[in-house]
């Protein structure tokens, strides 16, 4: 039985309502539960969406994804009084999220301002195994005195995000004594939703339903007696659909049947199926680390919790946006984000999801080719920001300076095409980890080839080598620079990668291969100096430097930016994330410890982290060069991001990436798994901090398990795997137990070190 941890929110606190809603959020892929409180508060968000539901609002706006019709809150009134936690006292208050079940519990005491005490519990959970279910419980104890109490609760449409309104109301219903039905479509037609609601009272009520407004809702007012307790069970069914093959009334019927069957089963057996649901994720991937500092626990459940909840394991045609499936932020966006920083987690323990999400790239082919041909480019050029349809949706515009009326252009639409790069870099790691051919000779290598087709049309002729201009790599402080050394290396790979898997599935383009080899060979790849360290572009190093430990002390709040201007930042030696760092995390085998280790000590000064994506990556490098303390000093920085003090860094959403990145830089750091030459290595150093290190991997055919303790890694695999483990490499089957003392001689190369086989 794996010993889950929970994550608590402290105490009530108005500031943090919508931090917590967002770091305490369910979710199941298919859609995102924010973890609000059932009774209202003015700057609560409450939020609820589906994967791929994405529409725009009108003109000036961009398609977001839609914040859908409420079903959290309940208007409670216990004696003629609301309750709400503003007023009164709180006697005594837990909440938290358990991982292991996956439900999201709340105990108040609470003295209301009339005097009388009442316990209030809630239970809630996003049903993992029945995508469409959401499941709640909201049970009442009257401490003193017995209570007359009114509960309103249902469907309210008068939701929006931030006031955007993208749904029209269809048609209201109620049935039976129990039922409620809404039918929402989006204003543009495409899509429909059918919210079905199922609310049960443990007691007789006097109840009433009302429509308006928006709001369907049930009314139930009853007596409790001194120390009993009554409990409301709502049960609610959220059916999308972008086909119309059915009517309107027998989708809306269907759903009404769904949750039928789930309202005979009940809150308990529901919640004992989701978690069993929850079991195979946490056994598919919970990483366990015996550390002093429990939070470094909770971190990693946290992580694994939310990378389920927010990938659409279901549907292919969606993909996770950079807030995942708990708030506004970015839209719901999908960036490079979801390729480099939420792939390998799901590569590595369900490699079939990491496939789901690279196909999502290859259906939305067309829009890239488009995006391609209007900017006068051949090939594939993936949209920075995307949504469901693969067409670019960055928005044109970010700040208003509210002054002169002027806005601002954003430019990462216009030349961050490392994303480009990024995702044949992940159809690379995927055919690595998986030797999935099927996948690779069809969907890979067009992405590979399109991919790369984009590269040699984008570069330039210089003096009779190739250079590629006017770009923005990781670091979007640097806009509009030539030869960015993280773009043109990864764009080097992606061309190289497919020459490479074109020639393995025997594929014959002669003008391609003759202009791959010919950017091959000419392609400038900016060289590391006497010490090791990469130009990040052609002008970066010719820059001022100032003293960033001001701004490097806020990181994430991008304070800089109150100093000084986007232009003037430019033109100084200031990183908002990594850049040069990122290139030596993702392609390993080009550069030397001794350079990597170089990048770091130039390029950290640089960096304010003033995104989320930048600190475990540091992290990731700086373990690999061997500074175990350094890393976990970046991990405990990364995993503060949204799991830290500051009550408003996560309003709008969780940092998906640094979530992902949790993950990460254990597995790829602390663990120091690397694909290098296409093969599997692993090196673990872990911190002080912690005694053990166990996690399940993927590699291949096998399914692996690792567990690291006292220098004595023991490997557990269903089948043989050759591998290479600090340094030397070797051939692990059954189970094997390795001594790391073992390993640390200076000739890395073929292994004679015997591991010792158990039976
Ligand atoms: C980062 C990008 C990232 C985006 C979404 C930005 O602040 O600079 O690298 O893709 O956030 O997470």
């Amino acid at each position: 039985m794996l010993n889950l941890s929970v994550l608590t929110d402290p105490g009530f606190c108005p500031h943090s309502l919508n931090k917590y809603a967002s770091i305490m959020a369910g979710g199941n892929g298919y859609m995102g539960v924010r973890a609000t409180h059932e009774e209202d508060y003015t700057r609560q968000t409450r939020g609820m969406y589906l994967a791929g539901l994405y529409h725009r609002a009108g003109c000036n706006e961009t398609n977001e994804l839609v914040n859908l019709p409420d079903v959290v809150g309940i208007d409670i009134e216990l004696d003629g009084e609301n309750f709400t936690l503003l007023a009164g006292e709180i006697l005594s208050w837990q909440r938290e999220l358990a991982f292991a079940n996956g439900e999201l519990r709340r105990s108040v005491l609470w003295r209301s301002p009339g005097g009388k005490r009442y316990r209030l519990e809630s239970r809630r959970f996003v049903s993992l195994d029945q995508l469409p279910l959401v499941a709640m419980q909201l049970s009442i104890t009257p401490v003193d005195d017995a209570s007359q109490v009114v509960l309103k609760t249902g469907i309210d449409a008068t939701q929006t995000n931030t006031g955007r309104q993208h749904l029209d109301e269809m048609s209201v219903r109620v049935f039976d004594q129990h039922y409620l039905q809404g039918g929402y479509e989006t204003q543009d037609h495409a899509a429909e939703v059918v919210m079905s609601a199922y609310c049960r009272l443990s007691t007789e009520s006097d109840s009433f339903f009302t429509a308006k407004n928006r709001r369907i809702t049930a009314h139930q007012a009853f007596s409790i007696p001194q120390g009993d307790t009554v409990t409301l069970e709502k049960l609610v069914w959220v059916a999308h659909r972008r086909d119309k093959a059915l009517s309107q009334e027998a989708f809306a019927r269907n759903a009404l049947a769904e949750l039928k069957v789930c309202a005979v089963k009940g809150y308990a057996a529901l919640l004992k199926s989701s978690a069993d649901a929850w079991g195979k994720i946490w056994r598919d991937g919970r990483v366990e680390v015996a550390s002093t500092e429990p939070q470094d626990q909770i971190a990693l459940d946290y992580a694994v919790w939310h990378l389920t909840a927010m990938t659409p394991a279901h549907d292919e045609r969606s993909s996770i946006g950079a807030k995942g499936l708990t708030g506004e932020g970015y839209k719901g966006h999908v960036f490079w984000d979801t390729e480099i920083f939420l792939l390998p987690f799901h590569l590595f323990t369900r490699p079939q999801i990491a496939r789901s999400l690279l196909r999502y790239r290859w259906l939305n082919l067309p829009g890239a080719r488009e995006k391609a041909r209007r900017n006068g480019w051949p090939g594939a050029l993936f949209p920075w920001e995307s949504a469901a349809s693969g067409q670019e949706e960055t928005p044109e515009f970010a700040a208003i300076n509210i002054r002169t009326g002027t806005r601002q252009k954003v430019a990462s639409a216009l030349a961050e095409h490392h994303i480009v790069a990024d995702i044949a870099w992940a159809v690379v790691a995927y055919w690595q980890a998986t030797h999935d051919d099927d996948f690779m000779r069809n969907e890979g290598l067009k992405l590979l080839m399109e991919t790369a087709t984009f590269w040699m049309g984008r570069a330039t002729e210089v003096n009779g080598r190739l250079e590629i201009h006017n770009v923005i790599g990781p670091d979007e402080y640097t806009e509009h620079v030539n030869n960015n050394a993280y773009t043109n290396y990864l764009a080097w790979h992606n061309v190289a990668s497919a020459c490479q898997f074109m020639a393995r599935f025997k594929r014959e383009e002669r003008r391609f291969t003759e202009n791959a080899s010919r950017f091959l060979e000419r392609l400038w790849l900016p060289e590391a100096d006497a010490d090791g360290v990469i130009p990040q572009d052609d002008s970066f190093l010719a820059k001022p430097v100032i003293d960033l430990s001001r701004y490097k002390a806020q990181a994430g709040k991008q304070t800089i930016l109150l100093d000084y201007s986007r232009a003037e930042v430019n033109e100084m030696q200031i990183l908002k994330q990594a850049d040069v760092v990122m290139l030596n995390y993702l392609l390993p085998e080009r550069f030397t410890p001794q350079q990597c280790a170089a990048n770091l000590a130039f390029y950290e000064p640089r960096t304010i982290h003033d995104s989320s994506l930048s600190k475990a990556i540091h992290g990731i490098v700086t373990a690999r060069c061997g500074d175990t303390e350094g890393a976990y000093a970046f991990w405990r920085d990364g995993i503060a991001i949204d799991l830290g003090d500051d009550p408003h860094s996560s309003d709008d959403g969780i940092h998906a990436a640094a979530t992902g990145a949790i993950w990460s830089a254990v597995i790829q750091g602390f663990a120091g798994l690397q694909i290098v030459e296409g093969e599997l290595h692993l090196a673990p150093r872990i911190p002080a901090h912690w005694q053990k290190l166990t996690f399940p991997l993927r590699w291949r055919n096998a399914r692996m398990h690792f567990t690291f303790e006292n220098a004595v890694l023991t490997i557990e695999t269903s089948a043989p795997v050759t591998l290479t483990l600090w340094g030397k490499t070797l051939m692990t089957s059954g189970r094997q137990v390795w001594s790391q003392k073992d390993f640390i001689t200076p000739d890395a190369g073929t292994a004679t070190t015997e591991g010792s086989h158990d039976a």
